[in-house]
């Protein structure tokens, strides 16, 4: 991988973080902003987030200025599949249909090395584009598409989660593996990649409809014998879904039941979508410290269901929610604009998304659904230094409407109502700028 000790750094911009979840307690006491800040890197993590001061900045520190703009820590998708990058935009389905007629044939290309490669080299650069310094994606079902994946989050210094896809039925026979198979695959590829550099595990069985209770037993199995490493899948995205894994499992007590009888129900278990679900499940959640995924783009794309943020990041009774484009079926690599579509689903469900719990999510809360708040999504010293530096002049309206924005939360209103990729200045992982909007290349 790159060097990532950098020279050191100073940047001076608006800087905007959280220290805790404004729905849960009080916003003013949760935000810090500067109007004018400095951040300041050494090795790769800060060592300094404040106001701005010249004699504050080292001697001989590279030193870069933003005007117009806002620095936050680099947003977090938590939810992804890098390998439906070349399906984005097929339109006109709902989900099983969509996975049929789209995404297994595209998966069936990652048995190539070389197309993986290419294609985990487009994916991150949308994702460092669009202001993405932490990535956790499916890949498929062949280890190939994991190591083509993790090569290039290493060469990047991305901080990256990622996982074979384990499917041993109701799938095309090229794509699935076995209960052996794929658990001495995902178990050579722990091996490989897990803890190296920046990088984590994910044992990823799709979902329950495309595992026979045995490959979900092996999974939590391997789960469970992999010191720190995650596990990720679906839960109940549609109604047709939810009604097909109680045909295929009608001894378990509901969906989440299916993942907790194999042992796939705890910390650091992620759980995508968790739209349809009972009470009891969002307890269970909670209890064992699971996390829930928001996907609130593709929820759209696919018609699946309206999830239940407020009662998700409620005082009373919170559960882990990260955030994820989930591309494919996502429409868009841009954080700014899935929190856009996460506010259109609270208002359909007749609630208010405020601006600061949709930043808190994009990174902090992420963060924390990941228990990777003491490493990532502040700006805050002894973090990583992982950002994106927001354009607030990107386009001319843009800049105009923010000239009548009367506070910090409406300017982060119209940042996710108005922005998407293109109001990415510049994204650094671990104190290096790996994109830079206006001088492509660096
Ligand atoms: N459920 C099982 N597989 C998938 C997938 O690839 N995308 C989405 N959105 N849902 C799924
Ligand atoms: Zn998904």
């Amino acid at each position: 991988m790159r060097d990532r000790r950098s020279t050191r750094l100073a940047i001076r911009a608006a800087v905007l973080s959280y220290d805790d979840n404004p729905c849960a307690t009080d916003p003013a006491a949760c935000v810090r902003y500067e109007s004018d800040g400095l951040v300041l890197v050494a090795d790769g993590s800060i060592t300094y987030a404040g106001p701005f001061a010249a004699d504050r900045v080292p001697a001989g520190a590279e030193f870069h200025e933003y005007r117009d703009a806002l620095l936050t820590a680099g947003f977090i998708d938590a939810h992804v599949h890098y390998a439906q990058t070349p399906v984005i935009g097929a339109c006109g389905m709902q989900l099983l249909e969509w996975l049929e007629t789209y995404v297994f044939p595209i998966e069936q290309r990652y048995e190539n090395l070389e197309f993986s490669r290419t294609m985990a080299r487009l994916f991150f650069a949308q994702e460092l584009a669009a202001g993405v310094t932490t990535t956790v994606s499916y890949c498929t079902v062949h280890p190939v598409s994991v190591d083509a994946y993790f090569e290039e989050a290493a060469r990047l210094g991305v901080r990256a989660g990622a996982g074979k896809v384990l499917m041993d039925r109701n799938a095309p026979a090229m794509l699935c593996d076995t209960v052996q198979r794929g658990y001495d695959e995902s178990k050579r590829l722990i091996a490989r990649w897990h803890g190296r550099d920046r990088l984590f595990y994910a044992v990823t069985p799709r979902f329950a409809p495309t595992s026979t209770p045995a490959q979900l037993e092996a999974a939590g199995a391997l789960f469970a014998e992999s010191s720190g490493v995650y596990m990720q899948t679906h839960l109940a995205e549609t109604r047709a879904e939810v009604e097909w894994v109680r045909e295929l499992f009608p001894d378990s007590e509901d969906y989440l039941d299916v993942y907790d009888r194999a042992g796939l129900v705890g910390a650091r278990c992620l759980f995508g979508h968790a739209i349809h679900l009972s009470s009891r499940q969002w307890h269970r959640l909670r209890q064992a410290g699971a996390a829930v995924v928001h996907c609130p783009s593709s929820n759209f794309f696919l018609g699946s269901g309206l999830f239940d943020l407020r009662g998700a990041l409620s005082a009373d009774t919170p559960v882990r929610t990260a955030l994820g484009s989930d591309v494919g079926a996502g429409t868009s690599f841009s954080p700014l604009v899935t929190l856009s579509e996460a506010y259109k689903v609270a208002a359909l469900r007749g609630e208010t998304l405020m601006a600061h719990a949709a930043f808190y999510l994009a990174t902090l809360g992420s963060a924390h659904a990941l228990y990777l708040d003491d490493r990532i999504g502040r700006v805050a010293p002894g973090y990583d230094a992982d950002f994106a530096v927001l354009d607030l002049a990107a386009n001319v309206l843009l800049r105009e409407r923010l000239r009548f924005a009367g506070s910090l939360e409406e300017t982060l209103y119209v940042l996710m109502t108005l922005g998407d990729q293109s109001c990415i200045r510049a994204t650094y992982v671990a104190g290096r700028r790996v994109y830079d909007r206006d001088n492509p290349g660096v």
